[in-house]
């Protein structure tokens, strides 16, 4: 049985950004009080998600713009089913949004830090907002609630945050999220795990039963591990790929058909088949930033951490090798026209962070070529001299190279009857094998593939 406490009165101050006044919050003594310091991708995603299993929530968000987007049920990002679910709290009026940490912590049982911990120039995290949000919540915090790191950090922030704050009547508890963009509502609901670190037993307990109603493995553990699983899931999964890659790049110089490759390689159940699709490198918000953290980590401690510096290294030369097959293919003629499609990076989110597109395409203009981009989810240009059109279709006009950078929908139909018409040239470069190899060979297109190189046809 878990030692709960007692629902705490709902007697809020109406604050000035309180789009939605507390007051308006139905009463319901079961609910538990939580507050979620940062609404972004994991932030918006863990106050939704939340308040969907029940919960009372209310979201302190910083940014003015993104706070009235929220209050009119507007997410200011793009996240599948996350908007419907924003708006169904609002609605049930279990979910509210403010700008005032104090009292929304001055209400709260539990306290969710989503904040950004960037990289700093060392590699190393930026501790920075966490510290900031933790000194000024200190005040404010009941009497024997917990406060929550899902932001990603390194392995001794809770103990960090602990002293931070400086109250030994509050816990501190690590609870990381592995948010995968593009499905985070769909991993929220169904995980493949929960992590939760905490230096009592009674304290994770209490974090465990909020996810009550959630089917998953609960691995508790004290928060220095909880906070090492986070990096360590981050950095094998970025490990991995830069492997696969490297398998793919053999396979492109010596004519082995990659996908056949790592299917029998990800038949062997020690090593199982799913995170081995090739690729032209990888980013986002999370891998690149939290292996730099993991390795900043490691050198402070005087761990061996060669394998991912390797592993870093070899991701920046894929880009350079994407690159350096988009300008084969330009026949020396920097002039020409380059159709680039899928900016973000990965499909599925408007997320441009340390986005391999944008990677390549800065190595690309920097080499002065001509780059006409397009992306589902971007509409203004993200990179100086990287032109963005509204369509695919006026991304190819004239162009002599058709680009492919991530899966999006829609991008696997095109039709070699219509590049024909469109385009200029007739040469395509897949990076995510999204489209059929053999019917634009016969089109009369030379096709680049990631794991095939320019290769046979089949
Ligand atoms: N995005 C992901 O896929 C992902 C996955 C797992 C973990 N994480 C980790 O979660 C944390 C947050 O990442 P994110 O992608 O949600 O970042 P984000 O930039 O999308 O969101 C952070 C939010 O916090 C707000 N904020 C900043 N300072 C604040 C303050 N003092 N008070 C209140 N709000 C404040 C920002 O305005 C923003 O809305 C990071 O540590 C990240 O590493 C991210």
């Amino acid at each position: 049985m878990l030692n709960t406490l007692a629902p705490l009165p709902l007697v809020f101050p109406l604050h000035k950004f309180c789009l939605y006044p507390f007051a308006f919050m139905e009463e319901n003594e079961n609910q538990t009080h939580i507050a979620v310091i940062g609404c972004g991708y994991v932030g918006l995603t863990t106050a939704a998600s939340l308040a969907d299993l029940g919960h009372s929530v209310i979201g302190v968000e910083i940014s003015p713009e993104r706070l009235e987007s929220l209050g009119h049920g507007k997410v200011p990002f793009f996240e599948p089913d996350l908007e419907e679910l924003v708006n169904s709290g609002l609605k049930r009026n279990n979910l509210v949004f403010t700008s005032d940490l104090k009292s929304a912590v001055s209400q709260a049982q539990f306290i969710f830090v989503c904040v950004p911990t960037p990289s700093q120039d060392d590699g190393s995290a930026d501790l920075s907002v966490v510290r900031s949000v933790s000194e000024a919540m200190s005040g404010s915090l009941v009497s024997r609630s917990i406060v929550i790191l899902k932001s990603t950090v390194p392995v001794g922030t809770c103990a960090q945050v602990e002293e931070w704050i400086g109250r030994a009547d509050v816990e501190i508890a690590s609870n990381p999220e592995f948010l995968q963009a593009g499905r985070a509502v769909a991993a929220f609901k169904s995980p493949d795990r929960i992590i939760i670190g905490a230096n009592t037993l009674d304290a994770r307990e209490k974090v465990a039963e909020l996810y009550a109603k959630i089917s998953a493995p609960i691995v508790c553990t004290d928060s220095h591990s909880a906070e090492l699983i986070k990096y360590a899931s981050n950095a094998y999964l970025a490990s991995r790929i830069t492997f696969v890659n490297n398998i793919a790049e053999l396979c492109e110089r010596t004519g082995g058909e990659a996908a056949t490759v790592l299917r029998g390689l990800g038949l062997d159940k020690r090593i199982g088949e799913a995170f081995l699709q090739p690729g032209p490198g990888w980013g986002g918000s999370c891998f690149p930033k939290d292996t730099r953290a993991l390795i900043s980590v490691a050198t402070e401690a005087g761990s061996d951490i060669t394998l991912l510096n390797a592993v870093l290294e070899s991701n920046e030369t894929r880009f350079a090798q994407i690159a350096a097959v988009i300008s084969q293919s330009l026949n020396g003629d920097q002039e020409r026209k380059v159709a680039m499609l899928g900016l973000t990076f990965k499909a599925g989110t408007d997320d441009l962070r340390e986005s391999p597109s944008l990677k390549i395409a800065s190595l690309l203009l920097e080499s002065g070529v001509k780059i006409v981009g397009y992306d589902p989810h971007v509409t203004t240009a993200p990179l100086e001299g990287l032109e963005i059109v509204e369509s695919v279709e006026e991304a190819i006009k004239n162009s002599d190279v058709l680009v492919v950078l991530t899966e999006w929908e829609g991008f696997a139909d095109l039709d070699p009857s219509k590049l024909l018409e469109l385009m200029k040239g007739k040469s395509i470069v897949d990076t995510r094998c999204v489209l059929d190899r053999q019917n634009f060979i016969e089109a009369g297109f030379s096709v680049w593939q990631t794991g095939q190189g320019w290769g046979k046809s089949v």
